[in-house]
């Protein structure tokens, strides 16, 4: 446990310093081969889990230190030893032994196993007091940054609860089952006999009750199944795609949505995303499912100039890069990472991304622009202004019962997802 509690702090040390937890843990994948695939599966949940509760550990730890320490990498370590003495079921004088352990270690000077020792155990002894004191602070209460709090209370009075504490949930792993190759009961009854516990969502979208490694799912290399969010799973029906049809994915990679237009019409697919190293994961996974894209592009969908041929698109699928924050119960460092000021920027983005695929729209074509945000900058607003601006453009109404006005809200079956289709007249 030594070595997984100080990996995790320096990788949450990392991730409150500014990078992204996807990215380190990447990292510490491949400079670390010398951990066992436990230890990694061990170092990920810590790292998870004290992203997901920081607010609260970071508030208890600030009842605990006297002064602030010298070397940071301690504090982390010590964030670590309080979310396992909180959420994990570690015996508490193991965690609080193998911490002290772990800070020697760290060689930050005399006194610091002293330290760890003494504020673990502090914190075993005076738990309930510490806890009920630290609670009567949103940020700790919630887990998420006060401006985040403030910005979901005022645009959803009445769920804002709701969305922080379905952020604060493990993600569940929901699969889609590929309706060209097999029927979605049938799929459903291969989980099962393979021992996996299933509930069906909609649409063909099956929750496992327990997320397993897609190696141990039926048929995964066959291209059977994908991994992919319910909420994430709507995209496909809502453009309303036939066979024939020239369509665009213009933010594709690493083509969760494109793979499934692909599996639910013969249409004419061009997929583009400015990453090119994204565009190689979208092309093992067109490979994996056995579908193909007309055409592939490395490219801007603010600048059509540069790659459009000139023929019109009968659909448009703008799944534009956004604050993420819909998904946060996968990727916890993100309440952590964003700012406020990113979502004028993330906004100002779409809006030039909208605006310039409008106009490769054919008459009566439609466009879906899709975000996995719930802000309404996003969201809502930021059709309204498209629409203000567009005499041509008309929004359709969405006709799945779960959203309101186009927005999903994130909860224990799905993460939280904005669609808007719009029609050209
Ligand atoms: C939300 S992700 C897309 C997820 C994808 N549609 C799926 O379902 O798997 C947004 C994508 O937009 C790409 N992107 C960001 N800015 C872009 C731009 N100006 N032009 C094209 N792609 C862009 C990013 O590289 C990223 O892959």
């Amino acid at each position: 446990m030594i070595k997984t509690q100080l990996e995790a702090a320096l990788i949450v040390g990392k991730v409150l310093t500014g990078a992204s937890l996807t990215a380190v843990l990447q990292t510490a994948k491949h400079n670390n081969l010398t951990l066992s695939s436990q230890q990694r599966g061990a170092i990920q949940d810590l790292s998870y889990g004290v992203l997901r509760f920081y607010g609260q550990l970071d508030a208890l730890l600030d009842q605990l230190l006297k002064k602030s320490l010298k070397d940071m990498r301690l504090r982390y370590l010590l964030l670590v030893g309080l979310y396992q003495l909180q959420y994990s079921k570690s015996p508490p004088h193991a965690v609080v032994n193998h911490a002290v352990s772990a800070a020697r270690l760290l060689k930050s000077g005399k006194g610091t196993q002293g330290l760890v020792n003494a504020v673990l155990r502090n914190f075993l002894r005076r738990r309930e007091v510490l806890q009920n004191e630290v609670m009567k602070n949103d940020v700790a209460r919630y887990s998420h940054p006060q401006w985040w709090i403030d910005k979901l209370r005022r645009q959803y009075p009445r769920n804002y609860q709701a969305i922080l504490n379905a952020n604060n949930q493990r993600p569940s792993m929901t699969l889609r089952v590929n309706q060209q190759k097999i029927d979605v009961d049938e799929y459903q009854r291969l989980l099962e006999e393979s021992g996996l516990g299933t509930q069906l969502i909609w649409n063909g979208a099956i929750r496992l009750t327990k997320p397993v490694n897609v190696q141990g799912l039926p048929g995964f290399t066959a291209g059977l199944v994908t991994v992919q969010d319910a909420g994430a799973q709507l995209a496909a029906r809502l453009l309303d795609v036939h066979d024939g049809m020239r369509v665009l994915d213009a933010c594709a990679a690493p083509g969760g949505k494109s793979t499934h237009l692909l599996e639910t019409a013969n249409m004419a697919l061009t997929v583009l995303d400015n990453d090119s190293e994204r565009l190689v994961r979208l092309t093992q996974n067109l490979d994996r499912i056995k579908v193909k894209a007309m055409q592939l592009v490395c490219g801007d969908a603010a600048q059509p100039a540069q790659w459009w041929d000139g023929k019109l698109f009968d659909r448009i699928l703008a799944d534009v890069p956004c604050s993420a924050s819909g998904v946060v119960c996968r990727h916890p460092d993100i309440k952590w990472l964003r700012r406020e000021s990113d979502l004028l920027q993330f906004s100002k983005n779409q809006l030039k991304i909208l605006n310039a695929l409008w106009p490769i729209l054919n008459k009566g074509g439609k466009l879906l622009y899709a975000t996995c945000s719930v802000f309404a900058e996003e969201n809502g607003l930021q059709i309204e202004a498209f629409l203000s601006q567009h005499s041509d453009a008309r929004q359709l109404t969405l006709t799945q019962a779960e959203m309101i006005e186009g927005q999903l809200l994130p909860d224990s079956q799905h993460n939280g997802f904005f669609y808007a289709l719009l029609q050209k007249s």
